[in-house]
C-alpha cells in the first residue's frame, strides 16, 4: 500500500482508506462481526486512514471503531467529523455545542485528541461566514482536536475553505462521474497545501459496476430513501445521478474500456492518478470489498488514452446528469 501527505497534518495516510459510513449501518444492516472483519481487514492490507462521523448510524460507527482500535498497538489515523448532529444542524452551531459533540466522538472513539475533526457539510451561510473555522482553531489550541478539516458538497465552499491558514483538509464528491475539481479545485489546494480527501470514489457503488438497474436497495439504505435527495444532499446518493441512468452510463462505459480493465480499477486508479489526492475512502460493506480496492494501489497509472476517454466520456455524457450542483 502506498502512502501520501494528508496536507497540513503532516500525517503518513494510506493512498486507499477507508469509509466507515457502511459500518453505521446506513448502506443496509452489517452484523458486529462483519463490522470487525472490515476494520481488521482494512489495516491488514495496509489502510492506516479510516473516515467517520459522529451521525453514522447514531454514533455506531464510531463505536465500532473505537472498540477495535483500543486492542491495536499501532492505532491508525482516524477522521471524524462534526456538525450535522440535530443540537447543531441547521442553526445551533456555537463553540460550545462543537465542543461538546467532539468531545463525545473522542469518548466513542477512545481517544484523548482527535486526529482530522472536519466540519460535516454545515450550510454554506455557516461557513462562509467564517466563525466556525475560529471556533476550530480555538478547539485545536484547547487540544480538542490535533487538526481540522471541512467535508464540503460544492466547489465554491472547497475553494472557500482552501484560503483558510489552518485548514488541513478537504473532502470532496470526486471520482470519474465528477470530474470538476482537477482544473477548478486541485491547483489551489496543492497551493494552500491542503490535502485532498475523496469520497463517494465509486459512486455509491454504481462505478464498482455490479449493479443492474432492477437492484432493489434495503428501506434503511440512502440508496432507496435518498435517491433522490428526499434527506439530504441528492449528490451524496450516486453521486446526484438518477439509479437508472447511472447503471446505463456505467454499462456504456464498460464497453468503451479495454477487455482487461475493469471499470472498478479504472475508475480507483484514475482518482489515484491526481496527485493532490491524498486519499480514497472507498466505503465498504464486505471485506472482501476492502480488499478489493486495496488491491488497486499496486496498479499502474492509467494510460493517457484512458484519461482522455474518461474526459471525454465525463464531459459528453454524464455532467448533464448531475443533479444538485457541482
Ligand atoms: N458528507 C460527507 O462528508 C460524506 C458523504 C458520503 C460519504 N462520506 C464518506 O465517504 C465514504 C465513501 O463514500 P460512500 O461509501 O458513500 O461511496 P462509495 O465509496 O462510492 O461506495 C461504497 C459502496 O460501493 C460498493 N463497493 C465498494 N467496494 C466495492 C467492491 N470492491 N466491489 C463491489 N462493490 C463495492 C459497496 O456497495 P454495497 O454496500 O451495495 O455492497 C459500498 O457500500 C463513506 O463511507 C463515508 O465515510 C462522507
Amino acid at each position: 500500500m502506498n502512502t501520501r501527505t494528508l496536507g497540513k497534518t503532516g500525517f503518513k495516510v494510506s493512498e486507499i482508506g477507508l469509509g466507515c459510513w457502511q459500518l453505521g449501518n446506513d448502506f443496509g444492516p452489517v452484523e458486529d462481526k462483519e463490522a470487525n472483519a472490515i476494520l481488521q481487514t482494512a489495516v491488514d492490507h495496509g489502510i492506516s486512514f479510516f473516515d467517520t462521523a459522529d451521525v453514522y448510524g447514531g454514533g455506531l460507527s464510531e463505536q465500532r471503531i473505537g472498540q477495535w482500535r483500543r486492542a491495536l498497538t499501532t492505532p491508525p489515523i482516524i477522521a471524524t467529523k462534526v456538525g450535522r448532529d440535530a443540537a447543531l444542524y441547521p442553526d445551533g452551531y456555537s463553540k460550545a455545542s462543537l465542543k461538546k459533540s467532539l468531545q463525545a466522538s473522542a469518548k466513542r472513539l477512545g481517544v484523548e485528541a482527535i486526529d482530522l475533526a472536519q466540519l460535516h457539510c454545515v450550510p454554506r451561510e455557516v461557513l462562509f461566514a467564517g466563525d466556525i473555522l475560529t471556533w476550530m482553531e480555538d478547539l485545536k489550541q484547547e487540544g480538542v482536536i490535533k487538526h481540522f478539516g471541512a467535508s464540503v458538497e460544492m466547489l465554491d465552499e472547497a475553494k472557500f475553505c482552501c484560503e483558510h491558514p489552518e485548514i488541513a483538509s478537504l473532502q470532496i464528491l470526486f471520482n470519474v462521474f465528477r470530474q470538476d475539481a482537477v482544473e477548478s479545485l486541485f491547483p489551489i489546494a496543492e497551493k494552500n497545501n491542503v490535502g485532498i480527501i475523496v469520497r463517494l470514489p465509486l459512486a455509491s457503488g454504481l462505478l464498482s459496476g455490479k449493479m443492474r438497474s432492477d437492484h432493489v436497495f434495503n428501506e434503511h439504505d440512502h440508496r432507496s430513501y435518498n435517491k433522490d435527495g428526499a434527506a439530504f444532499h441528492v449528490g451524496e446518493t450516486f453521486n446526484g445521478i438518477p439509479f437508472k441512468k447511472g447503471v446505463a452510463l456505467v454499462d456504456s462505459l464498460k464497453n468503451k474500456l479495454p477487455d482487461n480493465q475493469t471499470v472498478l480499477d479504472v475508475s480507483l486508479r484514475w482518482i489515484l492518478d491526481q496527485p493532490q489526492v491524498s486519499s480514497i475512502i472507498a466505503g465498504a460493506s464486505h471485506s472482501s470489498q476492502v480488499i478489493r480496492n486495496a488491491g488497486v494501489s499496486s496498479l499502474p497509472p492509467l494510460s493517457k488514452e484512458t484519461h482522455q476517454l474518461l474526459g471525454d466520456f465525463y464531459r459528453e455524457q454524464v455532467r448533464m446528469e448531475i443533479r444538485g450542483g457541482i
